[in-house]
């Protein structure tokens, strides 16, 4: 029997590329407040384990326990890795998903994550038949403990839609870029919004140079007293969004906290919605 799947937090800390640095901002944002990681065992862009020594160091210094804490990491294919595996690439893909499962908990010494997530079908253009190995692997990694819920990644509305036609079990999040030239991802949005799953979305801000840059945008968070970035982040909360921020600025990281008291009247939600697509 699975465990109850963790509260869904307000907001994710992401620690992609971090490198040596990862150990002192993660503990950073658990001091700032953050209380939810997202990681992954790719160490091309990412290094868990320094993540999982921050982890500690927080733990050590008795800010938080491991259960106050959400957690979140990956399994990266192959084509997403460098020579740095966590698995041996001759296994199956069944059990290069367990493998690497096991080192994130080594990694990030805890018995569970909170989340795993498949960082990427196998091809961008369909759930295949390797997709659907990984996700039943991650489904027993799930009903054995290992994780509370899962969820999927740079995924488009046709892999989601397979998946819901092959009756494949659904995620609990989808994590992708997020485009304001796409109706910040509108179409994928929807159908999460319409299935109870919680959308994350990364590169709010450097994706959208275009709505951060442009000058009555600018003028009205002036207005509201808030930076552009708080209003990106109080906008996606405000559209359903869990979003994740990857500053490395104890500044930015009160900042982005800060906007979740922020609240933005229903037109100001609208004409951003629909300011570049
Ligand atoms: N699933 C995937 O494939 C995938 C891909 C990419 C990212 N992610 C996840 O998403 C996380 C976030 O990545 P991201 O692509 O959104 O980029 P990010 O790492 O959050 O980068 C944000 C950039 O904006 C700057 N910035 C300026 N003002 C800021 C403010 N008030 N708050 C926050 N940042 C501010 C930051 O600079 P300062 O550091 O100076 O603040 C930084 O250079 C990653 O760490 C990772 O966990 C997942």
């Amino acid at each position: 029997m699975p465990a109850a799947p963790s509260p869904v937090p307000d907001f994710l800390y992401g620690t992609a590329w971090k490198e040596d640095r990862s150990a002192a901002l993660t503990e950073l944002a658990i001091r700032t407040g953050f209380r939810a990681i997202d990681t992954a065992n790719q160490r091309r862009h990412y290094f868990e384990a320094g993540v999982g020594q921050g982890l500690s160091a927080a733990y050590r210094a008795s800010i938080v326990t491991r259960e106050d804490i959400f957690l979140q990491t990956k399994f990266t294919h192959q084509r997403g890795q460098d020579h740095r595996l966590p698995y041996d690439p001759r296994a199956s893909l069944s059990t290069q998903v367990a493998e690497s499962l096991a080192s994130s908990l080594e990694h990030l010494g805890t018995s569970y994550v909170d989340s795993f997530v498949l960082h990427g079908p196998s091809s961008n253009y369909e759930w295949t038949d390797a997709d659907r190995e990984v996700w039943e692997s991650m489904r027993n990694e799930r009903d054995a403990g290992r994780t509370r819920v899962l969820g999927v990644s740079n995924v488009s509305l046709g892999h989601l839609e397979q998946m819901e036609a092959t009756r494949a079990e659904l995620p609990a999040f989808v994590q992708n870029r997020c485009f304001a030239r796409l109706g910040w991802d509108r179409e994928v949005r929807l159908f999460c919004n319409a299935r109870k799953i919680t959308y994350q979305g990364f590169s709010l801000l450097t994706a959208n140079p275009e709505v951060l840059q442009h000058p009555p945008f600018i003028a009205l968070a002036a207005e509201m007293n808030a930076t552009p970035a708080q209003v990106i982040f109080s906008f996606a909360r405000a559209v359903g969004m869990l979003p994740l921020t990857g500053t490395s600025s104890t500044e930015h990281m009160r900042q982005d906290l800060a906007s979740v008291e922020l609240t933005l009247p229903a037109e100001l939600v609208q004409g951003i919605e629909t300011i570049a697509g």
